[in-house]
Order: C-alpha cells, then structure tokens, then sequence
C-alpha cells in the first residue's frame, strides 16, 4: 500500500491558511471570478468549490486560470474519476464528505492533496492506515459537533480536523478553540441569496466579520 504522498500543497499547510473555508455551491461559471474576488479581497485564499453543479469542474478552470493567488480546491468528491476531473480543471485540493478505500489509494497515487471525511470512529482507522491525518469531519453538527472532535481527540490526539456541516458565526469559535481543529467550512459566508442578487460586496463584508470574531 503507497503511503508517501507527492502532493502539491499539504493538507497541513492548507489548514494553516485559513481558519475559515468557504464551500462554494457555483451554478453559473460567469459568478465564480466576482465571487472568488470578494473572498480574496477579504484575505480569504482557500477556497472549496463543491462538484454539486454542472458548472464546479468549469469554475475551477477559470478561478485557477485567472487568480493565481486562490488556493482553489474541489469539494464533493466522492470517487477517483471527479478526483481526476479535479487535477484536470487545476485544482489544488480534493475534499470529500466521506471515504472508500477506492479513493483513499487515488488520493495516495495523485499529485494533489486529499482531505476524505469522517463521521466515525472506524472511517477515521481506515482513514489513518492510508496514511491520512488531516481529515473533514461532516456532518459536524449532525454528527456530535464539537463534543464529538473533542472526545476523538482522546485516542486519536495526532488527527487534525476540518470540521464543516452547520458551522456558522455562532459555533465556529468553538470549534477553532479545540486543539484537534484547524480551521473549519462552511457555506454561510456565500449564500445562494447573496450570489442570486450578486452582491459581492457582502461577500467581503461577511468573509470580514467572520474573520475578526475568529482572531
Ligand atoms: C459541506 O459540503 O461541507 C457542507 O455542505 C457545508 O455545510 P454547510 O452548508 O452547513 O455550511
């Protein structure tokens, strides 16, 4: 089994760029670059789009093509074809919701760094023996929230997580403030709301706040 990884970019210096990681849901390739603008303009460089529309492999194209400064990354990915899809379109990142075997030896064969996701005990053990330590934790509210990352952290005090799934403003502190958390996703700094009425000054303003009441 190939644990050494040939990966562009660590997950560990990936976790260090950003307490916050917007996961981005893009439905028209023409609102990725304002989108990508407004968080970079906030100092938000990591940026998660989820392969959930047809248009995600398309928007990594452009944002990785057009702003270099992005540290841009796929997310849903949930097999080793949209992992492939994913280095095609220049993708810094793979994240995954969840993990099979399957895609944990493709992740250990690429050249770009892959972050599967957990939600128990035993995926973390399947996880771990791939070689992998910096993992998603989803859905963290649904799945424990902070308690659980807090608990995990008992046996498994080397495993750093990612956790996303009902963070917003109000929980994201205390995920931050656990030792095992590196920095924490979530949709809630770009709303469907906000992109449908292209108000990507409130992008800025939300990746803003979000960033002061997290320092
Ligand atoms: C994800 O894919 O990480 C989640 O959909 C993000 O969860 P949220 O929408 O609750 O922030």
């Amino acid at each position: 089994m190939t644990l050494l990884k040939n990966w562009q970019v660590m997950p560990k210096d990936l976790f260090a760029m950003g307490a916050i990681v917007p996961v981005l849901v893009i439905n028209k390739v023409e609102d990725a670059l304002p989108i990508a603008e407004a968080l970079l303009a906030a100092d938000i460089k990591v940026l998660e789009v989820t392969l959930r529309t047809p248009a995600a492999l398309d928007v990594i194209s452009l944002i990785a093509k057009e702003l270099p400064e992005a540290i841009i990354g796929s997310g849903t990915v949930t097999n080793r074809q949209q992992l492939q899809q994913s280095v095609d379109a220049g993708a810094k990142f793979a994240i995954s919701p969840g993990l099979t075997k399957d895609l944990l030896k493709a992740g250990n064969e690429g050249n770009i760094a892959l972050i599967p996701g957990i939600s128990s005990i035993s995926e973390l053990m399947d996880a771990s023996d791939y070689g992998y330590d910096h993992l998603k934790f989803f859905p963290a509210e649904a799945s424990g929230g902070v308690n659980a990352i807090k608990s995990i952290g008992g046996p498994f005090p080397d495993i750093k997580f990612c956790p996303t799934g009902g963070i917003n403003l109000n929980n994201v502190r205390d995920y931050l403030a656990l030792p095992n958390v590196a920095c924490c996703g979530g949709s809630w700094l770009v709303s469907n709301k906000i992109v449908e009425t292209k108000d990507w000054r409130q992008i800025t303003k939300l990746a803003k706040e979000a960033l002061a009441h997290v320092r």
